[in-house]
């Protein structure tokens, strides 16, 4: 099998190195790919992946003549920016199979009105909340519900866009950030304001689809927030673990009928294909029951890194089979052993971060048990490594020691003004 793969960072390196321990891919291309991505090795026949850079995963046309040029059996999508320009429906309509919904159907991810709109619409329990088109109407709502609301930016803006107010003061400050300073721009056109939710336990749920089924893959929570014991700003995710908690058999229903099958008879009523990976971001509220906090169209970062650590069965093949309508359940397989991933962010991050800086250690840090390392944003120049973005690199352990291992494999790397949360997977301690 050829397959194109879209990505750069740390998700993008995980698919990458799942899919090149697949037996069935012969050729793999990731666009535009990196450093780091380009060292790895199929499998099948030692090739290394083909990285093409400067490749913008926005470009539509590029990359699906790319994939063309290229005689791909599958492409699959990395980040959600690439679904929402469309480079899906350019892929189908050149009869290359994609692992991914249709533009449409990623308007689950891509617009949260659209999102918190549909599950309204079909009955999916979600937080008490409203779409605000104006910073006074959003400002109402945060007085109704003065003990805490969550402000949503509308549009795509790096995981950043949702603002937890534990107040009002903090809900006018927000506001006024999204709708009135627009840090994330024309994502703040409008908001989706909601209640707070608390006391609850996230999980990330991921589900692999296609046009017919819907089956749920292992669970993963994420730490989101920069500082311990969850404090500080939201990051684009800064850590994990998988399995997340166990699901008693009443939440395993009601994820399967009260989101899953409604949330199927919402995408044929709005009459989008969705293919690929459905990842929505869960709270369990004990005797409440299930709330959706959001879904996203396409595998979490960094949960796919720590997640595909115990997948045990072909990337490729499930892929593939998500995307041309052939899923199978008995294409799901993991390993029953934990695993753990955390975060090297460079100094600033979530805020602009400094990168630039050279990073030392890595050849030590995958000397440890278990450990896997995913690059989510590096350089390599003349032999040596810099860091290149506000994530840095992924450090992942499976077996029963994952936690202390990881800890210590990320111990051993340096990186002038570089951190990570301490507090990853406690209950693994
Ligand atoms: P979202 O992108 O909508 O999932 O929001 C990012 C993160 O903010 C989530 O993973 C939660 O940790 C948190 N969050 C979002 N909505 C709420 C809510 N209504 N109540 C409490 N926390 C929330
Ligand atoms: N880690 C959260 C996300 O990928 O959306």
């Amino acid at each position: 099998m050829k397959i194109c793969v879209i990505g750069e960072d740390g998700r993008g390196h995980a698919i990458v190195r799942t899919l090149a321990k697949s037996e069935a891919v012969s050729e793999l291309t990731c666009l535009p790919g990196s450093h780091a991505i380009g060292l790895e090795r199929l499998i099948s026949n030692g090739n290394s992946v083909r990285c093409i850079p400067g490749v913008k995963v926005t470009d539509a046309k590029v990359i699906a003549d790319l994939a063309r040029e290229a005689r791909a059996d599958l492409v699959i999508p990395g980040p959600e920016a690439c679904l929402e320009a469309q480079v899906g429906d350019l892929c189908r309509t050149y009869g290359i199979p994609f692992a991914g919904p249709c533009s449409r159907g990623a308007r689950l991810e891509t617009s949260k009105a659209f999102q918190f709109q549909f599950m309204r619409d079909n009955g999916i329990p979600c937080p008490i909340g409203e779409i605000c088109e104006t910073a006074s109407s959003a400002r109402a709502f945060a007085a109704k519900h003065w003990n805490g609301v969550a402000v949503k930016a509308d549009g795509l803006a790096f995981g950043k866009g949702v603002l937890l107010c534990k107040d009002t003061v903090a809900a006018s400050t927000a506001i006024n950030r999204l709708m009135v300073n627009r840090e994330y721009g024309r994502a703040g056109d409008r908001v989706v304001m909601q209640e707070l939710l608390k006391g609850g336990i996230e999980i990330a749920l991921h589900v692999i689809t296609d046009n017919r089924s819907a089956f749920l893959m292992e669970t993963a929570c994420d730490y989101k927030r920069e500082g311990a014991g969850d404090t500080g700003d939201n990051t684009g995710g800064i850590g994990g673990y998988s399995p997340g908690p166990l699901l008693k058999p009443d939440t395993l229903f009601k994820i399967r009928e009260h989101l899953l099958e409604r949330w199927r008879r919402g995408c044929q009523e709005e009459g989008f294909v969705y293919r690929g990976i459905l990842y929505p971001g869960l709270m369990l509220m004990g005797e409440i029951g299930i709330r959706v906090l959001e879904f996203n169209a396409r595998f979490g970062d960094p949960e796919a890194q720590i997640f595909l650590r115990r997948f045990t069965g072909d990337l490729a093949k499930l892929l593939y089979a998500s995307a041309t309508d052939t899923l199978d359940e008995s294409m799901l397989s993991w390993s029953p052993e934990p695993s753990v991933g955390i975060v090297l962010c460079s100094e600033g991050y979530p805020r602009p971060p400094k990168i630039g800086r050279q990073i030392t250690g890595l050849e030590d840090a995958i000397k440890i048990p278990g450990v896997e390392i995913f690059h989510n944003g590096t350089l390599k120049i003349n032999g040596k490594w810099f860091s290149n973005a506000g994530r840095i690199v992924t450090v992942t352990a499976i077996g029963n020691d994952a936690r202390a291992n990881a800890y210590e494999a990320i111990a051993h790397i340096q990186c002038e003004g570089a951190w990570f949360r301490p507090d990853i997977a406690e209950h693994l301690r």
